[in-house]
């Protein structure tokens, strides 16, 4: 499950295929503007679409939905993320969803983004949010409960789930 996989990059194509095809479910009945998105976890590629709400802050980005979709099956780490938005102009992920990435993305993990016309841009998980407050920074600044490690790096593992087990 928390295997990387090894070459991400080369699964780019196919995951843009999938944020296309699940941007036609965008739910987008009040700004118009349909996104879809799919991330690449344990191998296999998960999608979503964004979805409004007529309580308009309750609407949920199609990254946030297709990582949220990667969590529940059970994946900690995101091996790479495309997005398919805007028709001219690819549209770049907000900020939240940066911070989404930031969260079960390594930095070097790929972020492709694409306009409906086929531009795109590529960039990673780091580039797009440098310098990210992230699980580590929680730790450091909390009071240390007993069986708390020290190490920030290792202590955000652990909650990610990430860290490798001792044999
Ligand atoms: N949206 C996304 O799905 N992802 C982003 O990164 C930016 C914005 C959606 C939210 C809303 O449904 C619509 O695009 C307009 O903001």
């Amino acid at each position: 499950m928390l295997r990387r996989v090894k070459r991400p990059h080369s699964r780019l194509s196919a995951l843009l295929r999938a944020a296309t095809r699940a941007r036609r479910q965008a739910y987008a009945p009040y700004s118009g503007f349909q996104v879809g998105a799919a991330v690449l976890a344990g191998g296999r590629i998960f999608s979503a679409c964004n979805v409004e709400n007529s309580a308009y802050p309750l609407s949920v980005c199609a990254e946030r939905n297709a990582v949220g979709s990667a969590v529940a099956a059970g994946h900690r780490r995101i091996d790479a993320v495309a997005i398919v938005a805007g028709e001219g102009r690819p549209a770049a992920p907000c900020g939240g969803c940066r911070q989404v990435f930031a969260e079960f993305c390594d930095p070097d993990a790929p972020v492709v983004y694409a306009s409906t016309a086929g531009r795109s841009v590529i960039t990673t998980a780091g580039a797009l949010l440098p310098d990210s407050f992230g699980p580590a920074d929680l730790l450091a600044g909390a009071p240390r409960p007993a069986g708390i490690v020290r190490d920030p790096s290792r202590s955000a593992a652990r909650i990610r789930g990430t860290r490798k087990r001792r044999k």
